[in-house]
């Protein structure tokens, strides 16, 4: 591409990330609150317009597309999207990826793999199923389980999403490890961050991975692994499993400098940056003024991408740090 975006700290942002809503039908007590108030359904995007937009970005760079939510498998017709957007694998983007919380995915994992997705990354933050009644506050933990049989059957590469909490589910860590690496598939563990007023206590719960990291380097073999997704997560290779265990650690160390990515909402906001409220409205921009106004709304976009975030968690600052909840960007 010949006019590439690149933002005013020199970063290439090559990757962007979709949410085709908010709504989700699990509750974790983390990202949401039981009582949530979603955006208006009039305001989302058509399929249409997520198109134009994503065709946007292509045009100046964007390789790789990942689909969130809220639950981007609640959607309805969602695997319509998934499929045109599938079509450009190939032809602008090198990959097309998927975070879900595994809920519908024994219907939708071989629709994901005709239309071209080979990897996903689902959530699921223990194996337990009360602690996960407790965590999602929904009873679900057979059909996510089930969901991810279904991806690894279609031939869905799968890397599981644990965000890790002290007193909730540290004791799990490495019964998880065993239990995805054993079955070939990554697992990653997330600090929680502070999104959104949710009801629980993130101080409480806040578990530092570089901590963790030093602790269990010691009971295992790690060797870091050069990075490969592009993502904030940092690999290291498992000797004694033989799997994949990746640590994002937004808390304890922050990877702002690298970041090549922004974030669309379902209803076409345009967020630069996950621990900060800057964005651009790009729904208005093309609805207002067509694609050329949509181009520019790129360039102003790039033009105010933050430096980074900058997240504090805690007593003395006992409102989260972005006010908007994590299931709006979808992580
Ligand atoms: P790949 O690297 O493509 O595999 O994906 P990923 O791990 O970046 O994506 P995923 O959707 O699985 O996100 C996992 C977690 O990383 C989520 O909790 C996200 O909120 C977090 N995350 C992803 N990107 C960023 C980022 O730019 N900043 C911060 N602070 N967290 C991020
Ligand atoms: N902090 C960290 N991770 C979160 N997720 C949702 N809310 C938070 C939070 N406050 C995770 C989900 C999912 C990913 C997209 O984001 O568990 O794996
Ligand atoms: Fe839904 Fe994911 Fe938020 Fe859980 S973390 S409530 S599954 S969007």
């Amino acid at each position: 591409t010949d006019r590439p975006l690149i933002d005013r700290f020199g970063r290439r942002i090559s990757y962007l990330r979709i949410s085709v809503t908010d709504r989700c039908d699990f509750r974790c007590v983390y990202c949401m609150a039981e009582d949530m108030t979603f955006l208006p359904k009039k305001d989302v995007l058509s399929f249409e317009e997520v198109e134009t937009i994503a065709s946007a970005f292509i045009a100046r760079g964007t390789t790789r597309i990942r689909l969130t939510g809220g639950e981007p498998l609640v959607r309805r017709d969602i695997m319509d999207l998934v499929e045109t957007m599938g079509r450009r694998i190939g032809h602008g983007l090198d990959e097309l990826t998927l975070t879900t919380n595994g809920s519908q995915l024994s219907r939708h994992a071989e629709g994901l793999f005709v239309s071209g997705v080979r990897r996903i990354n689902v959530s699921l933050d223990t194996l337990d199923r009360n602690r996960f009644a407790a965590i999602t506050r929904r009873d679900r933990l057979a059909d996510v389980l089930a969901g991810i049989d279904a991806a690894q059957a279609a031939g869905l590469a799968v890397k599981i999403n644990m965000v890790a909490m002290r007193g909730v589910n540290d004791d799990e860590i490495e019964g998880m490890m065993a239990w995805a690496h054993g079955r070939g598939m990554g697992l990653t563990l997330i600090e929680g961050m502070p999104l959104g007023e949710v009801g629980i206590d993130r101080v409480e719960s806040y578990l530092p991975l570089r901590e963790l990291h030093a602790s269990l380097s010691k009971r295992y073999t790690f060797s870091p692994m050069a990075k490969t997704t592009g993502g904030p997560a940092r690999y290291v290779h498992v000797a004694e499993t033989g799997g994949t265990l990746g640590f994002i650690t937004p808390m304890s160390h922050n990877f702002c400098e690298s970041c090549n990515r922004v974030r669309l909402t379902a209803t076409g906001q345009l967020f630069l940056c996950l621990g900060q409220d800057d964005q651009v409205n790009l729904r208005d921009a093309l609805r207002d003024g067509g694609v050329a106004a949509l181009d520019g709304a790129l360039d102003h976009a790039m033009a105010i991408k933050p430096k980074g975030h900058d997240f504090i968690l805690d007593r003395d600052h006992a409102a989260p740090a972005v006010a908007r909840h994590m299931s709006v960007t979808g992580g």
